[in-house]
This record gives structure tokens, sequence and C-alpha cells, in this order.
């Protein structure tokens, strides 16, 4: 091979380069996502049943979540359930402090902390998924934030919003795979 016809490859190859990264998925890593899900699973702790009475302040809006098989749209829409719901908990975890004593306390702090940096890492690269359609969780979010501020309830606050992350992020991961890109075939 001369050097120009090298130079040309190089160039030709660049240009590739380039192209892909004009043109980037607004998608999740789903090896990152399914990390995280692990990560809160074995957090510690099973749900308490004194806290099943806040079922009716902190419900989750499910139909948030699309059911139908994945096309373009569904794709976009669960993956923003999935980012949304990590950034209202990411908020959650900046405005509050977990609880001394029962609920948040006796989580692993090893993996929370491991959970927060995928946290950050997805929030990160998954910023080009956020649109506007507050309203849709942000009334979950304000009742997980009442019952976060009061004494009584704190501990339930945080176990129902980790309830909830799971759900999302398992239906997710389970009925809408192929949205997500992942590291090898899936
Ligand atoms: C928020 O709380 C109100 C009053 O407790 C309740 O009626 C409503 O269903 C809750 N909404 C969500 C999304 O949890
Ligand atoms: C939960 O909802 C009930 C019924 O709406 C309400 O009376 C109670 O104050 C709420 N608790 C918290 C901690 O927000």
């Amino acid at each position: 091979m001369t050097r120009s016809s090298v130079l040309l490859v190089l160039l030709q190859v660049s240009s590739l380069h380039l192209l892909a990264l004009a043109t980037p998925t607004c998608s999740l890593e789903g090896d990152l996502v399914q990390e995280a899900h692990r990560l809160l699973r074995d957090l510690g702790g099973l749900f308490p049943i004194h806290c099943l009475p806040y079922r009716a302040n902190i419900s989750f809006p499910d139909s948030a979540f699309p059911t139908a098989k994945a096309n373009h749209v569904q794709c976009r829409r669960a993956l923003w359930v999935v980012y949304e719901s990590l950034q209202g908990a990411e908020q959650v975890f900046e405005d509050h402090e977990l609880p001394v004593g029962g609920g948040g306390a006796s989580w692993d702090h090893e993996k929370l902390s491991r959970f927060r940096h995928l946290q950050h890492r997805l929030l990160d690269k998954g910023s080009c998924l956020s649109r506007d359609h507050s309203g849709v969780l942000s009334s979950y979010f304000s009742n997980v934030t009442t019952v976060l501020q009061q004494q009584g309830s704190a501990a339930c606050g945080w176990t129902s919003l980790r309830r909830d992350l799971l759900w999302v992020l398992e239906s997710a991961l389970d009925q809408q795979p192929t949205c997500f890109t992942w590291r090898h075939a899936h």
C-alpha cells in the first residue's frame, strides 16, 4: 500500500467514525440498568408489612409505562420512564437523608454507593432522553417527598421508592429488552 492510499483509508475510517459520533442512538445501556437493578434488589431487607398502608400515598403510575410491543415510540416512552424515575430518585437522594434506624438504615452501604454511581452514569449518558412530560411522574415524586418528610413514615417512603424503582427497571428490562443497547447480542 502506498502512503497516500494508507492516508485515504485512514481518512475514510475517521469520517465513518465521525458519522457514528454525529448520529448517536439515544438509548440506555441494558447492562448498566441490569446491574443497577441487581444492586438495588440486593441492598437488603424485604418490604416491611407496616409500610403497606402507604401504598395509598405512594403508588407509581403504572400506566406511564408502555405495555405494547417495542416500536420506536414505545421504546422512547419506556426509556423515558426509566430515565425520569432515576432522575426523580436522584433528586430525592440529594434532598433527603436516609433515616437512621429502620428502612434505609439497614441497606448495604457499599451496594448503595455502587447503585448511586451507576445511577449517575445512566443519567449522564441518557440525558438525551429527557423531555418535558411534566406531570406524569411529578405527583408520584411529590407524594414520595411528603411521606419522606414525616418522621414516622420516612423509612416507609424510602422502601416504597426502592420497591417502585425496582419495578420500573425490571419491567423495562423484561418487557422491552430490545429498547436498550447491549454490549453483547442479547
Ligand atoms: C398522591 O397522594 C394522593 C393523596 O394521598 C393520592 O390520592 C394520589 O393517588 C397519590 N398519587 C400518587 C401518584 O401516588
Ligand atoms: C397518607 O394518606 C392518607 C390519606 O390520604 C393521609 O391521611 C396521610 O396523612 C398520608 N400520610 C402521609 C405520611 O403523607
